[in-house]
């Protein structure tokens, strides 16, 4: 494993509980406020995510970086038939469990703890999301293409863009935790997804976010 990749792996375990609270709506006024400002658009993620994969019923999806399982949970509860969620933070694959089983859908969630792709087997999906994941990773390419050779319709990726008004608030926080982070400018987004053979798709602009829904 890379430097790279242990601190970021060091990173969501240590921090998987407060990660997960931004899911949770049980919170004050200000706590929700500041949120929806910095965080929104994890939530706004998932909205789009269950849209472009309607209807989900009988589908099978690989859910790369799962984090606690969010996105999985909510494929499994609108009726997909098999969710697998890949992520390295142990921390983040015990919240995913334990929440899928509390929503009754572990019988058809898989969570796996250990790196994408080397994790993951040969398995093929109907579909593949990676939500907040490439904020983690210095060579995207390679990953997507693997992604593009597991999945069979649709793949929804999101990369965080460079220049949005939040970025330096961002980059200090991370910079202080010794946390990597990587954004990206709207011609570097084209250029990955090109060297990793991925060619038709939608382009959404979606808060601090690009978000690319893409039809194999
Ligand atoms: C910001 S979280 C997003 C979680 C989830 N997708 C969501 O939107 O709620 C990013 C996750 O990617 C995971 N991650 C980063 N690089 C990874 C890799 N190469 N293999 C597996 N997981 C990875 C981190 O551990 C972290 O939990």
């Amino acid at each position: 494993m890379s430097r790279v990749e242990q601190k970021v792996r060091e990173h969501f375990h240590a921090d998987a509980r407060r990660f997960d609270a931004i899911y949770d709506e049980r919170k004050g006024p200000l706590t929700r406020l500041i949120d929806n400002w910095w965080r929104g658009v994890v939530r706004k993620r998932l909205e789009v995510n269950l849209e472009k994969l309607a209807p989900l019923a009988g589908k099978t999806i690989l859910d790369v970086g799962c984090g606690s399982g969010r996105f999985c949970i909510a494929y499994a509860q609108g009726g997909a038939a098999r969710v697998v969620g890949v992520d390295f933070a142990a921390a983040m694959i015990d919240i995913a469990r334990q929440i899928a089983q509390e929503a009754g859908v572990a019988d058809r969630c898989e969570f796996i703890a250990g790196a994408f792709p080397e994790a993951v087997g040969d398995e093929q999906f109907d579909a593949s999301t990676a939500n907040g994941f490439f904020d983690y990773i210095e060579q995207p390419a390679p990953l997507i293409a693997r992604m593009r050779e597991l999945t069979r319709a649709t793949m929804i990726m999101s990369f965080p863009k460079a220049v949005e008004w939040r970025v330096p608030v961002r980059r200090l926080r991370f910079w202080v935790k010794g946390t990597p982070l990587f954004l990206y400018r709207a011609a570097q987004v084209k250029q990955i997804l090109a060297d990793a053979g991925v060619h038709n798709y939608e382009w959404i602009n979606l808060d601090r976010d690009y978000l690319i829904v893409a039809h194999l």
